[in-house]
């Protein structure tokens, strides 16, 4: 019977079973993955971090919250959903009781309901969010064939092979390996070169040789970077209108050398962020600090200055957040964190680190807007160097002439035969050399009055 020509019963029947058998295979109910998804996406908006929504005065986002008990009602009572306020909720039929509100719009599905249901029934284990716990290193897991395992890395990969009861692989040929370790590593693959240098390698180690080679590579350098520069939103363009150019390519060149030396995260992080305020901080301290020039800029004529210069700042914590604390904090600009245990007052702290930045909310259409300084790379900076010591010495040279002026013209009227008798230093003064060297003014007697009449200037000593 073709699929369409089934009775609806049937086909439905169908779609159960297949939505039975997706359910994937779980072990105990998390409430890290399992739960907490749920409360922050149906709850939280009105039990939650915000306290100006918060309803009935209870929170669902903390310990306190979800095990509170009060005037004999228990939100959720640790191994007992049938004494849990919490489910009830849930699962009644009264519209005035059910959560969320019907109103909401939102409903909990039977298998989250589920879910919650069995979490009670195992004894609640409550657990932090586990991006604010720090991480522990585990112990190694003991595996199937411990001889397999060549770093602890490999003991990880196997348990989890054990666990899907398969074997690994047989390990790869070597023309194989340096391919795919190449690719990793520098996303490129490798030349014809250096796949013979591999193969002809017969040391133990040509692998970490190899390794090595790559991990130091600009290439490789260039391959981590790019994702630094995405999150941190590097651009040789300001990003409005007609996207103008301004030059962030120094900052650029900045993380990727960083790469390249392998620049400890604390000094990556701290450069970037205020490198500028380091003691004595150098060009390139104060260039990582671009990381937070790297914002849009907009030069419509119509903006409000003050407007922008307020969004630069918004993208600066936002960006800086998302980036470093590896979590948005954005929705509380406006409210406090809806899901998240951030408040409105902490983002506006936060803000006031980046909000003393003196520069003017409209950007220029082309180049880059002030405040900035000038970062010439090296050979740039090397050549105007030289030009800077040439101009020294020969503005030295011209005021030591200068000095000597007053020696050297007397010298020199001295060396010039049958000096005129009307000599005067200004316009009007007709000179004429004649052949044997002397000079004979030839002025009209008209133009020597004019002349003789004319603040004359005086005579040097
Ligand atoms: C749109 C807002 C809103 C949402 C969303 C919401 N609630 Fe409520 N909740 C309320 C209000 C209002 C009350 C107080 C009135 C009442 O008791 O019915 C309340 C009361 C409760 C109570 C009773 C507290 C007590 O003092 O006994 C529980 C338990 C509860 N909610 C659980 C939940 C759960 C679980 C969710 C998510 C699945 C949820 N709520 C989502 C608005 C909301
Ligand atoms: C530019 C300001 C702004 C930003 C940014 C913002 N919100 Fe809101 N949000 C508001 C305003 C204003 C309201 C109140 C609207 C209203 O009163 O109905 C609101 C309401 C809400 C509500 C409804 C709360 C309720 O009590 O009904 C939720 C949920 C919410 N925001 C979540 C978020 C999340 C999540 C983010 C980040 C992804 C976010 N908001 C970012 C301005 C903002």
């Amino acid at each position: 019977m073709p699929e369409h020509h089934r009775p609806l019963a049937a086909r439905l029947l169908l779609i159960a079973t297949l939505v039975f058998m997706a359910r994937p295979v779980r072990a105990d109910v998390d409430f890290d993955r399992d739960i907490r998804p749920i409360l922050s996406d149906a709850c939280f908006a009105c039990h939650g971090p915000d306290e100006t929504e918060r309803q009935a005065d209870l929170r669902l986002d903390t310990r306190d919250g979800l095990f509170r008990q009060q005037d004999g009602v228990s939100v959720v009572a640790a191994g007992k959903p049938g004494e849990s306020e919490l489910l009830r909720r849930l699962l009644s039929a009264d519209p005035d009781e059910q959560m969320p509100p019907p109103d909401f719009g939102l409903k909990l599905k039977p298998a989250q309901i589920e879910l919650l249901r069995e979490w009670i029934a195992d004894g609640a284990k409550w657990q932090q969010h586990w991006a604010f716990v720090a991480p522990q290193r585990p112990g190694q897991p003991t595996v199937s064939q411990p001889d397999w395992v060549q770093n602890p890395i490999d003991a990880f990969v196997l348990a989890r092979l054990d666990r899907e009861r398969l074997k690994p692989s047989p390990a790869a040929d070597r023309r194989t390996l340096i391919r795919r370790v190449t690719l990793d590593l520098t996303g490129l693959p490798p030349t014809p070169e250096e796949v013979d240098a591999f193969l002809a390698d017969k040391s133990p180690n040509a692998f970490e040789t190899v390794v090595d080679r790559l991990l130091r590579s600009r290439r490789h350098a260039e391959r981590m970077a790019i994702r630094w520069l995405d999150a941190a939103r590097y651009a040789d363009t300001s990003g409005y209108q007609s996207d103008g150019p301004r030059d962030m390519w120094r900052w650029r060149d900045w993380v990727l050398e960083a790469f390249l030396q392998n620049k400890p995260f604390d000094e990556f992080t701290i450069e970037q962020l205020a490198g500028d305020l380091l003691p004595n901080a150098t060009l390139d301290q104060k260039i990582a600090t671009g990381f937070n020039r790297n914002h849009r800029g907009n030069a419509e004529g119509g903006v409000v200055p003050e407007e922008f210069q307020v969004e630069y700042v918004v993208d600066r914590v936002d960006t800086t957040f998302t980036v470093w604390q590896g979590l948005t904090m954005g929705c509380c600009r406006c409210h406090n964190h809806k899901y998240d245990p951030l408040s409105q007052r902490e983002y506006y702290q936060l803000f006031s680190y980046f909000n003393n930045i003196p520069e003017y909310g409209r950007a220029i259409k082309e180049g880059n807007s002030r405040p900035y300084i000038e970062a010439p790379p090296p050979p740039q900076q090397e050549s105007l160097n030289k030009l800077k010591r040439l101009l020294a010495s020969d503005q030295q040279q011209v005021a030591d002439v200068d000095l000597r002026m007053p020696e050297l013209v007397a010298a020199w009227r001295k060396s010039v035969k049958g000096e005129p008798e009307d000599w005067t230093d200004i316009d009007g003064l007709i000179v004429r050399l004649t052949l044997d060297g002397s000079l004979e003014n030839s002025a009209t007697e008209e133009q020597r009055a004019a002349q003789r009449s004319a603040t004359t200037v005086p005579e040097p000593n």
